[in-house]
C-alpha cells in the first residue's frame, strides 16, 4: 500500500492522519498515512530512510518546513515564494518535489465560504513565515489590493518589495491603516497567547470577512472581537488546515477530495 507521513516536532497533535484516512475513504484510495516524531537533527536521515522504503509523500509541519524546502529537488512556484515546503512528493525516479499548499489552503477556504477576493481589497497582519506562504496564492485571486501590516514594519515593507511584481501589493504601519478593508487575515501568532494586533477598531468592523489562521476549541480573541465589532463572516485556520490537506492530496493522488464533511467531523473533535 502507498505510504504517506506527516513529520514534525512535536507532532502528537497533529489531525493530519485522520484528514488524510477520511479523504482515501472517501475517494476510495489505497493508502496508508502516519504521523512520525522525528528528532530535530535527523530530519535529512528520516527522509532519506522513507523514501528508501517506498514511501510516496510526506506532508512537514514545524519546525522542519525550511528544511525540507533545502532537501527538495524542484520547488513549485509557490514553495519557491514561500521558502518553506510542507509537501515532498517522492518520484519513482528518485526526485524530492517540494511544494507548498497552505496559501492554497487559505485561499480554497475563503471561496469555499462564498467570500470573493477577486477585486476586493484584503489587509494581511503579520509578515512571518505564515504571511509569506499566502502572499502568491491570494495574488492569484486578483485582489484589487493586498496591504501588508506588521508589529514591526520594516518586516512587512520587506515583504512588499519582494512581491512587487506578483500583483498589486503595498506595506502599511499598523496605525495608518483605512477602514476600507473586505477581507481581514491575522497571520500572527497573536491569538495563541490571546492577544489582539494593536489596530483601530474601525479598521475591523468596516470589514465583510475576518480570518485568523489559528484556530482552537474557543472561537479566538480576534474572531471574538470581529463579532463584537459586527463584522458578519469569521472564519478560523481549521479550515484552511483541512484545505492544505486537500492540496497534498490533490498532489499525491490525482484526485480533489471534498472537504466540507472532513471539516464538520474535525470541528465536532475539538
Ligand atoms: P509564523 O511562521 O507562524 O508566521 P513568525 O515567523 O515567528 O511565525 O511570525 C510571527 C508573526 O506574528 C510576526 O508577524 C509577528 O510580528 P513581529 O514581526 O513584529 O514580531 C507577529 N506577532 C506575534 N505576536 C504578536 C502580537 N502579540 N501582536 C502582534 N503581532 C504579533
Amino acid at each position: 500500500m502507498d505510504q504517506y507521513v506527516v513529520i514534525g516536532n512535536p507532532i502528537e497533535q497533529s489531525r493530519s492522519p485522520l484528514i488524510h484516512r477520511q479523504f482515501a475513504i472517501q475517494t476510495k484510495q489505497q493508502m496508508d498515512y502516519q504521523k512520525q516524531l522525528v528528532a530535530l537533527d535527523q530530519f535529512v536521515s528520516f527522509i532519506e530512510q522513507f523514501k528508501a522504503s517506498g514511501g510516496q509523500g510526506c506532508n512537514i509541519t514545524v519546525p522542519f518546513k525550511e528544511q525540507a524546502f533545502l532537501i527538495a529537488d524542484q520547488l513549485s512556484a509557490r514553495a519557491e515564494a514561500a521558502g518553506a515546503v510542507n509537501t515532498l512528493t517522492f518520484k519513482d525516479d528518485g526526485t524530492i518535489i517540494g511544494d507548498n499548499t497552505d496559501g492554497q489552503g487559505l485561499v480554497g477556504d475563503i471561496l469555499a465560504n462564498n467570500i470573493k477576493i477577486v477585486g476586493r481589497k484584503i489587509l494581511l497582519i503579520g509578515a512571518g513565515g505564515a504571511a509569506r506562504g499566502c502572499i502568491l496564492p491570494l495574488l492569484a485571486q486578483s485582489p484589487s489590493c493586498l496591504t501588508i501590516t506588521n508589529r514591526s514594519f520594516d518586516k512587512a515593507k520587506l515583504l512588499s518589495d519582494h512581491f512587487k511584481t506578483a500583483g498589486a501589493i503595498e506595506a502599511v504601519a499598523l496605525n495608518e491603516l483605512e477602514n476600507s478593508y473586505d477581507i481581514i487575515i491575522n497571520s500572527t501568532s497573536a491569538s495563541l497567547s490571546n492577544q489582539l494586533p494593536n489596530i483601530d477598531r474601525s479598521v475591523i468592523s468596516t470589514a465583510q470577512c475576518c480570518y485568523d489562521m489559528v484556530y482552537d476549541a474557543q472561537e479566538t480573541c480576534f474572531l471574538a472581537w470581529a463579532r463584537e465589532l459586527g463584522v458578519p463572516t469569521r472564519l478560523d485556520g481549521l479550515g484552511m488546515l483541512v484545505g492544505q490537506a486537500a492540496e497534498s492530496f490533490r498532489l499525491w493522488r490525482g484526485v480533489t477530495p471534498a472537504t466540507e464533511d472532513v471539516l464538520a467531523s474535525l470541528r465536532a473533535m475539538i
